[in-house]
């Protein structure tokens, strides 16, 4: 059993009820590499911003789970080192998907979990997230839970259509399971492909994909349900057209790959939406470095390379989210 306190990382109690009072959002970025990693501790140091570095099934699958633990146990003796004094850095699993993979993450040293009942029908979504509440709480771990479902691939449940949470259950969930946060589900979606061409209009302009909003009226019921509590947004990645173009540009095919418009993140950060995940953007703004790169350098095979570009760009996004979407910046 590792105690995530002595590593020196926190779980998201008092980082949440910070960000809801004060009206900002925390930063919750997937990894599954070093790059991403060094690049994520780099931005929260330079922003001092308190983070979330998010590791799913996949990413423990991909990068070793033990590998991955010790590397937040790294990022915080890294952030140390690159000039923070009290790093705030949570380590939490994404989308756990049963009760033994939370309680894996637990043991190992996380922080946080989230487990994703949203797939399962309510009573038996309430029964698991409860089990893993009991388990997390005895370590001060804190947990997150899912009502309502994304579209789009959430780890290995994949749902076609998405369903906004109702706002008449989320009093009887939080009470039932206990969760510390609630993600809800208001329009968004995992991935790069968050909306269909047919569900865009096109702005006259541009010829850019503009996508329809998301449903305020849903999380402001919510609010009202649950004043002040935590909530979560997922699929909060904004698919930014310029990486698009380079991907393109350079050999890639992504077609109609549209995100959230960052106006509308920056609206959910200032209300109780204190978590927004953001992993897709990174991938984009990795592999359109990496592909430019390349292109202009056919003949370089030394990765780091390549890599350190990648690097860089994605630790100008993570900045740029901290700084202008999230407003978690100056918060140590
Ligand atoms: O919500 C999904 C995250 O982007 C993680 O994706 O399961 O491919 O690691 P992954
Ligand atoms: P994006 O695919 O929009 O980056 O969402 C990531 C996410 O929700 C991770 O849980
Ligand atoms: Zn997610």
């Amino acid at each position: 059993m590792v105690d995530y306190k002595k590593i020196g990382l926190v779980n998201t109690r008092a980082m949440f009820s910070k960000a809801v009072d004060g009206g900002y959002a925390i930063p919750a970025f997937n990894f599954n590499n070093m790059e991403q990693m060094q690049a994520i501790i780099q931005a929260a140091v330079e922003t001092k911003s308190p983070v979330i570095l998010q590791v799913s099934k996949g990413a423990r699958e991909y990068a070793n789970a033990t590998l991955l633990r010790y590397m937040a146990e790294g990022a915080v003796e890294y952030a140390k080192e690159l000039g923070c004094t009290n790093p705030q850095i949570v380590l939490h699993l994404d989308h756990g998907d049963s009760f033994e993979t939370c309680k894996s993450c637990i043991d190992m040293g996380f922080s946080s979990v989230m487990i994703d009942g949203s797939a399962l029908p309510y009573e038996e979504n309430v029964a698991v997230t409860k089990q893993v509440v009991e388990y997390a709480h005895r370590f001060d771990v804190t947990v997150e839970g899912e009502l309502g479902v994304l579209a789009g691939v959430e780890d290995e449940v994949c749902a076609a259509e998405s369903h906004y949470t109702k706002p008449e259950e989320v009093i009887d969930f939080v009470t039932k399971t206990g969760v510390d946060s609630l993600a809800i589900s208001i329009g968004t979606s995992h991935g790069a492909y968050k909306f269909t061409p047919e569900q865009c209009t096109v702005d006259p302009q541009t010829g850019r994909l503009v996508p329809p909003p998301l449903a305020f009226d849903v999380l402001e019921a919510i609010e009202k349900k649950l004043p002040g509590f935590p909530i979560v947004l997922h699929g909060s990645s904004s698919v930014p057209q310029d990486e698009v173009d380079t991907i393109n540009a350079n050999g890639g095919c992504l077609k109609a790959a549209v995100g959230i418009p960052e106006e509308q993140l920056r609206k959910a950060a200032k209300s109780a939406v204190c978590k927004i995940n953001i992993d897709s953007d990174s991938r984009l703004a990795m592999t359109a470095a990496i592909r430019k790169t390349l292109a202009e350098k056919p003949a370089e095979f030394d990765p780091r390379k390549y890599l350190k570009p990648a690097r860089e760009s994605m630790k100008k996004l993570y900045i740029h989210k901290i700084v202008n979407v999230l407003g978690s910046n100056d918060k140590l």
